[in-house]
């Protein structure tokens, strides 16, 4: 039996992490610690939300006095951390916000799990560390000792992130591991990221804002074949070491976008080729021999992942309505008005 802190829980793979967990390791205890912000859902985890295995607090990872308490009071065995700002788009209006929870939240974190000798301190983080790739070199992956190069303020903060990390690990010892994974799709996710995004505004139908040409590439992974993977880096992994995560699932942004408007026999003439995000990274690709040397292998094809979210996505409207709030809608104005 262990006792396992998941910090940003209540988000897109956080949430899913634990509705997988909890139900299949009930001789496990799960703490989730949220701060709730526009991204953190408690609807998300309504399934598990009686469960004896399982409880919920709302806190910030920045607060240290919370952060210690906590600590002190659980006992974690291990530390999973989620919690993040995560939208790219967002990182470009507000980086003040990703510096202080990316960065400042996993320094409070390692310190908590210094001082109260945690077993296995994880740290969730992104292809998006490496930069990009150019788009005519498919030869070309990102391995686990490719630069961290990082284009965005999001991207930036999650390599900081890393990097203090690995410093906690040779100088303090703190048995730490980090993942690095791709895109990932899959039930719940905030509906301001590409593919529920672009399943509302078809719904609506209204245009589908394509940045630049739409040829930039992103590496597809269904939301449970991370958590899956999180869970053989805890068993399986060696302490200071990085395991990128992937399934070597490239797809271009119109790819995806003709899939979604084919599925729900809409027009491709919904789509609507905008204004680019600034530092666009071209393309991401995983290389995942590492972590498929622990005997990890990806379990959902894309074409069935991907049929499933955009249904998800149609039938849970009352979630998603429910998720998108003030916060959101002051986003969209401020972000997609600069697009048209
Ligand atoms: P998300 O934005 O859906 O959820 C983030 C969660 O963190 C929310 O519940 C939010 O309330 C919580 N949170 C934010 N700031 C907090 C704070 N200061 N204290 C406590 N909680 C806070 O994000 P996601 O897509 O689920 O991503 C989870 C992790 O996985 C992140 O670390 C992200 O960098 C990483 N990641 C995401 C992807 C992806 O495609 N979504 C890919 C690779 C890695
Ligand atoms: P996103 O879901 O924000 O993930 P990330 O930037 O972390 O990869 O975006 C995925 C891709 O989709 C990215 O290349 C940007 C593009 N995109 C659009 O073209 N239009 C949009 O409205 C959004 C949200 C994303």
């Amino acid at each position: 039996m262990k006792t396992i802190l998941v910090t940003g829980g209540a988000g897109f793979i956080g949430g899913n992490y634990l509705l997988r967990m909890v139900n299949l390791h009930p001789e496990n205890y799960y703490v989730c610690l949220d701060a709730l912000t526009y991204a953190g859902n408690l609807s998300t985890l309504e399934a598990i939300k009686n469960k004896e295995n399982f409880k919920f607090v709302h806190g910030n990872i920045c607060d240290k006095d919370l952060v210690n308490k906590l600590f002190s009071e659980e006992k974690f065995d291990i530390v999973i951390n989620f919690a993040a700002e995560t939208h790219v788009d967002r990182a470009s209006l507000y980086p003040d916000l990703f510096i202080e929870t990316n960065v400042v939240g996993t320094q409070t974190l390692l310190d908590a799990s210094l001082k109260y000798s945690v077993k296995r301190y994880h740290q969730v983080s992104t292809d998006e560390v490496y930069g990009d790739l150019p788009l005519d070199r498919k030869d070309l992956l990102f391995s686990e000792s490719s630069p961290i190069k990082p284009s965005s303020p999001y991207s930036a903060s999650k390599a900081g992130a890393d990097l203090l990390c690995l410093a906690y690990f040779r100088t303090f010892g703190l048995p730490v591991t980090i993942s690095r994974c791709s895109n990932n799709y899959g039930p719940y996710q905030y509906p301001e990221k590409l593919i529920p995004f672009m399943v509302q505004k078809a719904k609506k139908g209204e245009k589908l804002p394509v940045y630049g040409n739409g040829l930039n590439v992103r590496d597809w992974l269904y939301v449970t074949d991370h958590c899956d993977a999180i869970d053989v880096i805890l068993n399986k992994g060696i302490p200071g070491e990085v395991y990128n995560i992937g399934g070597h699932n490239e797809k271009t942004n119109l790819e995806i976008i003709k899939t979604i408007l084919t599925q729900m026999q809409l027009p491709l003439s919904l789509v609507s080729f905008v204004k680019d995000r600034p530092g666009h990274d071209l393309r991401y690709a995983i290389d995942p021999s590492k972590i498929c040397s622990l005997g990890y292998k990806s379990a959902v094809s894309f074409e069935d992942g991907i049929k499933s979210t955009i249904e998800w996505n149609l039938k849970n409207q009352s979630w998603i309505d429910s998720v998108i709030g003030k916060n959101a809608k002051d986003f969209f104005d401020a972000y997609y008005k600069e697009r048209k």
